[in-house]
């Protein structure tokens, strides 16, 4: 629409607005400024001279399972999960430890031994493994020409050590088995070899290793081989022949076709 003005009459308009006090350009529609204010985010009501401060908010209670779960599932690698646990605050095992036992071995090899906890040389070298246990479970390994160095990787089930060797609680193991869960998913073994009753109450929810050994069954995708544990090998070693039926039976595994 073509202006009733021109320039120079509305120049002087707005020089005699200006004069008169106008500051500012208004929009040519009008604002209801009742409903800006409803619309304006509410200011926190001060708080009032002599009453005491708002008490903050409660904590929500942790469930350390769920949270173990999230982080432990949202690691990329081995490196990050390594991380996640180093992180991870909700396993009083770990203010008693010296260190983190993580893994020993090769990542990505096609065996992976689950052992139960450090004792108090993997705890001092933040390595499984090797203390007197750790010897005899190289020489088990060894007989069937496997090794650490080479074909094997190796960790257990809770990183830190419990006191005095205590067995781990059942609660203990329970918000542990997400990180391991995901560390034999990170790892890719072909076979999980599980060393013990408490890697197979953390791996197959089951107990009753003289039973469950040397018969192979399934977790999380892979067969598992349950054996006895190289320190009860070390105080019975009457059982060595049983342990070195299972060994063999590993082996066999190994070289049939998948
Ligand atoms: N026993 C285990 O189960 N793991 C170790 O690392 C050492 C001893």
């Amino acid at each position: 629409m073509e202006s009733a003005l021109d320039y120079w009459s509305a120049k002087a308009l707005l020089e005699w607005q200006v004069e008169l006090g106008a500051t500012e350009a208004l929009c040519e529609a009008p604002v209801n400024r009742y409903e800006l204010e409803a619309a304006a985010p509410k200011v926190k009501e001060a708080q009032k001279p002599g009453m005491p401060p708002p008490a903050p908010p409660k904590p929500k209670p942790v469930d350390p399972v769920a949270e173990a779960r999230k982080v432990a599932k949202s690691a990329p690698a081995l490196p990050s999960l390594r991380q996640a646990l180093a992180d991870f605050r909700h396993c009083d095992l770990k203010m008693g430890a010296r260190n983190l036992v993580f893994s020993d071995g090769q990542p990505g090899a096609r065996v992976m031994v689950i052992g139960e906890a450090p004792g108090r040389d993997e705890d001092q070298q933040g390595k499984p493994f090797v203390g007197r246990a750790g010897q005899m479970l190289d020489r088990m390994l060894a007989a069937i020409d496997l090794s650490r160095e080479q074909n094997v990787y190796i960790t257990n089930v809770l990183p830190w050590r419990p006191p005095q060797n205590r067995d781990p609680l059942a609660e203990e193991i329970a918000v542990m088995v997400p990180f391991l869960e995901r560390h034999v998913e990170l790892a890719q073994p072909d076979i999980l070899v599980l060393m013990g009753n408490i890697s197979c109450q953390a791996v197959l929810g089951k107990r009753g290793i003289s039973r469950l050994r040397g018969q192979w069954d399934q977790a999380w995708g892979k067969p598992v081989i349950p054996m006895f544990h190289p320190a009860y090998l070390l105080r019975q070693p009457e059982q060595k022949r049983a342990a070195w039926a299972d060994l063999l039976e590993l082996k066999a595994r190994l070289g049939a076709p998948n």
